[in-house]
């Protein structure tokens, strides 16, 4: 039985990468993709549904089960920890997170600020440094808080490393490399075995090639 298979698709830098890879395992997307504001599209050959979705919101429909499966960051999953399978490793939108700050500025305060979009991570590895810290939940544009004294670090994606560059900021540790990931609902991943694996298989070629 060839039953409609559900995708999240993250919008946002992730999405062309993203697009471009199901093109090449042979998915024929339409311009579509590109040019509209829609938020649902259907490929009625392929008996699939994608859903444009932001980045930080994927792992929750995948999670939920309105998405079969998924394409969502590694830095997404290390936040939230959703309780999804993490099928494949799809080496697409490499970057990394990291500590960051003003070069030589104070950091022996007792209890550092440090400002981020990924709260859970960032607690979780000041506990294992054995640091204490305050953190600051933002939602993007992390960089301006050490400019503006909001905090005294910060941890965030780095990808090319010009944001911290433009903003007179240097990267002080490494915390975890990030690439894309596909994910997929436990129990979808049960019901629609056959079809997940068949896309598996189709994304596992086009990725070792
Ligand atoms: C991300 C991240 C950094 C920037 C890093 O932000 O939070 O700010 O990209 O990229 P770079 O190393 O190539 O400069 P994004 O553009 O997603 O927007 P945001 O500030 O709203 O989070």
């Amino acid at each position: 039985m060839n039953e409609m298979l559900t995708m999240a698709m993250p919008k946002g830098r992730i999405f062309e990468e993203a697009l471009e890879l199901l093109r090449q395992a042979g998915y024929s997307l339409p311009q579509e993709f590109e040019d509209s504001r829609k938020l649902i599209i259907d490929l009625e050959d392929e008996k699939l549904r994608f859903m444009l979705a932001k980045p930080m919101d994927v792992a929750t429909y995948v999670e939920q089960g309105v998405a079969d499966i998924g394409i969502a960051g590694k830095d997404v999953l290390l936040e939230e920890e959703p309780d999804v399978y993490e099928l494949l490793d799809l080496h697409i939108s490499h970057c990394y997170l990291a500590v960051a700050g003003v070069l030589g500025s104070a950091i022996n305060e007792a209890a550092p600020k440090i400002a981020t979009k990924y709260p859970n991570v960032a607690s979780h590895y000041f506990r294992e440094q054995g640091e204490q810290v305050e953190i600051i939940k933002l939602n993007g544009s992390i960089e301006l808080a050490p400019l503006i004294g909001l905090a005294e670090r910060i941890v965030d994606i780095v990808s090319t490393g010009q944001t911290l560059k433009e903003n007179g900021l240097v990267e002080f540790e490494r915390i975890a490399e990030v690439t894309s990931r596909l994910i997929a609902n436990r129990a979808s991943y049960r019901l629609k075995e056959q079809r997940i694996s068949e896309m598996v298989e189709r994304l596992s070629k086009i990725i070792n090639k």
